[in-house]
């Protein structure tokens, strides 16, 4: 407590920390193994417990293109490539472009960060090579070493390790000054404070107390910087085209490279106990370069690589369509009137289900859905949604006490009509592989965005995803739809949960936790999805049988299916026979595998969702170079 005591005043007679939201960094994360607390994160000391933020990334060779980058960083590939002005998710980026990449950021306890993992490739790797060179900084070996259970010296290819990246929410001081967003920024040679407010069109007044700087201080490459921002950032434009505004926050990275910060480095460490730090860093070096000697295994490149690779040859083929461009268009308020005419007095010609009505409106075909009662919910929450794989809504109309939703018109109907409703069940119309695994991965695109990144707005969770919520447009492009039953994420407890007495759902798709103690997570989308992917397999219906013979949830099948032996029979047997075999059976497998994690009775062994929108996009492109 001493010494932390005497850490504070150190610390509050450098930089005028009265006035900081953040401390910075200031180099004390390179020597691993002090104890001064904000070397392991960001402290939670805004109102919100989680938040969206942004960090910057400059593109090295393995991780050259949004796919690989949003691998890396477990962030969302589509909107990578829409922040940075990239056509495609698979598009190499040139090598050392700083790239903006949105993410979660919540408050795990003390600090808030946003965790990724990375599986050990190499002996040459550690905690600290992998906080700076690795991760570029984003995190520090201080946070590594606090999350992992792996002693530092006992670390080996192949282990996976979670990476806390640096990350924070907005204070009270920066919301009532309107900023919205924290972006970490990674500085590079030759930045100047006053150069990155330009980058990023913000005061560097505010980006001096939000890291606790004063106007003379100096700052670090690889040593993040938390940049305040009041919108959304947009692509970085290389710093030649900014202009340097004068003034007198100028604050100038040390550009006599690393002899500067050599002697900043031990200038800290004086302070900080000299001695501990020398022994310290001097046994690291030794344990680094013994390990260093030994002879090399080959590199392992991470499974998305090989993926990224695939496309190239056919650009385009497995783009993400992703995020709508523009703005999402205000709702229209329908004339009952013109709601009558569209469909012909809602006759029974124009009914296609229920109460889901085909009409013609200004020339286009929209679908019209009678409701009872109040749907704001599901109007609110589509109205701020704007992504090709969700349904859009149009506009609405109020009347006598019934809601009249406008959607757009999906042709093909549902998925469900298509898997196990005979309507569709001759051999030639029916879904083969490739457009089951298309279906698969534009549902898991959807269902990402609104998870993790329905930006401006707090995440989503569905609640109701299941076959006949999935609807299919003329060209077979799947459209998430009914989100009578979604929810924000924005009123879950820290944990990311929240707890319900009125559990409503479909049966065979409700997730173990939340039937039984009305646990309410992501998780429960990842759930009903892994259902869908089992449908889309087996062609079977989530849950069947009878009284007699007992049940059989599609859920519990795919266990027997999976385990024991003969497993490669047990799957055949497993696969829906509309098929006729005719798919690659270890994609079909690598999927069953998929939806089976996806369907654990544990939600905590479930992938989320960027983990599995990144596997389908990998099965979907070795599924486009499959050659029946
Ligand atoms: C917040 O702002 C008020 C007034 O602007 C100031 O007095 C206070 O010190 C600030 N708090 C922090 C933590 O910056
Ligand atoms: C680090 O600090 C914490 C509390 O401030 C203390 O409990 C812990 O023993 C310290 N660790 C070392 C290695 O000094
Ligand atoms: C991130 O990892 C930490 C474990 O170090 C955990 O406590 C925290 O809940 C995780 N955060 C999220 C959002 O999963
Ligand atoms: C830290 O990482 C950067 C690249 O991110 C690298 O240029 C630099 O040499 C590294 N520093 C050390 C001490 O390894
Ligand atoms: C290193 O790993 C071995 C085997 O996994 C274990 O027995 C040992 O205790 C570990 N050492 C440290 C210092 O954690």
């Amino acid at each position: 407590m001493e010494f932390f005591s005497f850490l504070l005043f150190f610390f509050l007679s450098i930089f005028h920390l009265s006035q900081a939201q953040q401390t910075y960094l200031d180099n004390q994360q390179l020597d691993c193994y002090n104890n001064v607390s904000f070397t392991k994160g960001y402290i939670c000391n805004g109102p919100k417990k989680s938040c969206n933020s942004y960090l910057t990334f400059r593109s090295t060779p393995l991780y050259d293109s949004p796919i690989s980058i949003a691998y890396f960083l477990s962030s969302n590939p589509s909107i990578i490539a829409q922040i940075n002005d990239i056509p495609d998710v698979y598009i190499k980026i040139p090598e050392n472009t700083q790239i903006i990449v949105p993410v979660t950021c919540s408050c795990s306890g003390k600090f808030y960060q946003h965790n990724t993992s990375y599986t050990l490739k190499d002996d040459s790797e550690n905690y600290y090579t992998l906080a700076n060179n690795t991760y570029q900084g984003l995190s520090t070996c201080q946070a590594l070493i606090d999350q992992n259970k792996y002693d530092s010296r006992n670390l080996s290819v192949d282990l996976k390790l979670l990476v806390p990246l640096r990350c924070a929410c907005p204070t009270r001081n920066q919301t009532n000054s309107g900023v919205k967003f924290l972006l970490t920024y990674l500085p590079v040679w030759e930045d100047t404070v006053s150069q990155i407010g330009v980058m990023f069109g913000v005061d560097a007044g505010s980006i001096n107390e939000a890291n606790g700087l004063s106007y003379d201080s100096v700052i670090y490459p690889f040593t993040p910087l938390l940049v305040p921002l009041k919108r959304e950032p947009t692509k970085i434009r290389p710093s030649t085209d900014a202009p340097v505004s004068p003034g007198p926050t100028t604050t100038i990275v040390r550009v006599e490279k690393t002899k500067s910060s050599n002697k900043r480095v031990i200038f800290i460490a004086a302070g900080t106990g000299a001695g501990l730090l020398l022994l310290a860093l001097s046994g690291f070096l030794v344990w680094f370069l013994c390990l260093r000697s030994q002879p090399c295994k080959p590199v392992l490149l991470p499974e998305v690589n090989k993926r990224v690779a695939v496309p190239e040859e056919n650009p385009g083929s497995v783009s993400s369509q992703g995020v709508r461009n523009g703005n999402i268009e205000s709702l229209t308020l329908y004339k009952f009137e013109e709601l009558q005419k569209a469909t012909g007095f809602f006759s029974e010609a124009h009914r296609i289900k229920g109460s889901v009505y085909r009409g013609a409106i200004n020339g286009d075909t929209a679908a019209i859905k009678r409701m009872r009662g109040d749907v704001s919910n599901e109007i609110n929450i589509l109205k701020q949604i704007n992504h090709s794989h969700v349904i859009r809504l149009s506009g609405f109309c109020v009347h006598e006490g019934n809601t009249y939703l406008v959607y757009e018109f999906a042709e093909n109907g549902s998925l469900r009509e298509w898997l196990h409703e005979k309507k569709y069940s001759s051999t030639s119309s029916c879904l083969g592989w490739r457009k089951r695994i298309q279906i698969a991965y534009e549902v898991a695109d959807g269902l990402n965005y609104l998870h993790s990144h329905a930006y401006t707005n707090p995440p989503f969770i569905h609640k109701d995803l299941k076959s006949s919520n999935i609807l299919l447009d003329g060209n077979f492009r799947a459209k998430i739809a009914n989100f009578g039953l979604a929810r924000t994420v924005e009123n879950l407890d820290e944990g990311g949960l929240q707890m319900t007495k009125h559990v409503v759902g479909t049966h065979g798709y409700m997730a173990p936790e939340y039937l039984e103690n009305g646990v309410v997570t992501q998780k429960l989308d990842v759930f009903t999805f892994g259902v869908v992917m089992l449908e889309l397999l087996s062609g079977r219906e989530a849950a069947s049988g009878d009284e007699k013979r007992g049940e059989m949830l599609l859920s519990a099948s795919i266990e027997q299916a999976l385990e024991g032996e003969n497993v490669r029979e047990k799957l055949i047997g497993f696969f829906d026979p509309s098929l006729r075999h005719d798919y690659p059976l270890d994609l079909a497998f690598s999927m069953a595998q998929l939806a089976k994690n996806c369907v654990a009775h544990d939600l905590n062994s479930r992938p989320t969702m960027p983990e599995v929108f990144l596997y389908l996009s990998k099965i979907l492109s070795s599924s486009l170079d499959w050659d029946p």
